[in-house]
């Protein structure tokens, strides 16, 4: 059995619902063992044999207990594989650009913590409610609305984790 911790950080909820979704995927497959947890350093890597971590993307950045988590455990991830994720809105509108602060996250995090193992990434759309923004960037948001509402692809999250698969199990 591949132990796999699907971990995650949320603010509003909506990550936590994609976490679960993925956690549902990867039990669907056989010799996967999955469970979700919210980030913190009280969870011990050793438990696990590989991990999918993700976070929302807030003003082009991961919540600091996600990246926290994956930067600090990973040298005791030990070259576990790893498989990280990014919910965001800026990608409804501009797919590209969407990708583009996920990757450079990415590639921030690969930075600060280079012993990850990271087989794979994706960058998924969120749940955009207006009144969440601050009144500044509610000032913005007018001029280039982003549509509200919940545009996560659950068929999108499906197909990737099913992918995931293999590359977690070190097939
Ligand atoms: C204040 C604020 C800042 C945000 N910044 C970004 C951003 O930089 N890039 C992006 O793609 N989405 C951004 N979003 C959209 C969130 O990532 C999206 O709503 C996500 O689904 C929230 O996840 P959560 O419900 O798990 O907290 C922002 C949302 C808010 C409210």
């Amino acid at each position: 059995m591949t132990r796999v911790l699907v971990a995650y950080a949320t603010r509003f909820g909506s990550t936590r619902e994609i976490a679960s979704a993925i956690v549902h995927e990867l039990n669907a497959s056989d010799g996967i063992d999955a469970q979700s947890a919210e980030a913190s350093g009280s969870l011990d890597p050793d438990q696990f044999d590989a991990f999918v971590i993700g976070s929302p993307l807030y003003g082009g950045k991961w919540i600091s207990s996600a990246g926290m988590f994956a930067a600090i455990m990973s040298e005791r991830m030990n070259g576990k594989p790893v498989a990280l994720f990014s919910i965001g809105t800026t990608g409804v509108m501009k797919p590209e650009a969407g990708d583009a602060e996920h990757k450079a996250f990415i590639e921030s995090l690969s930075e600060v913590a280079p012993s990850l193992n990271v087989v794979e990434d994706a960058a998924f759309n969120g749940y955009f409610e207006r009144a969440n923004l601050p009144w500044y960037l509610r000032i913005i948001d007018r001029f280039a609305p982003t549509p509200q509402g919940d545009h996560r692809d659950w068929q999108a999250i499906q197909t990737w984790t099913k992918s995931l698969v293999p590359k977690l199990s070190g097939e």
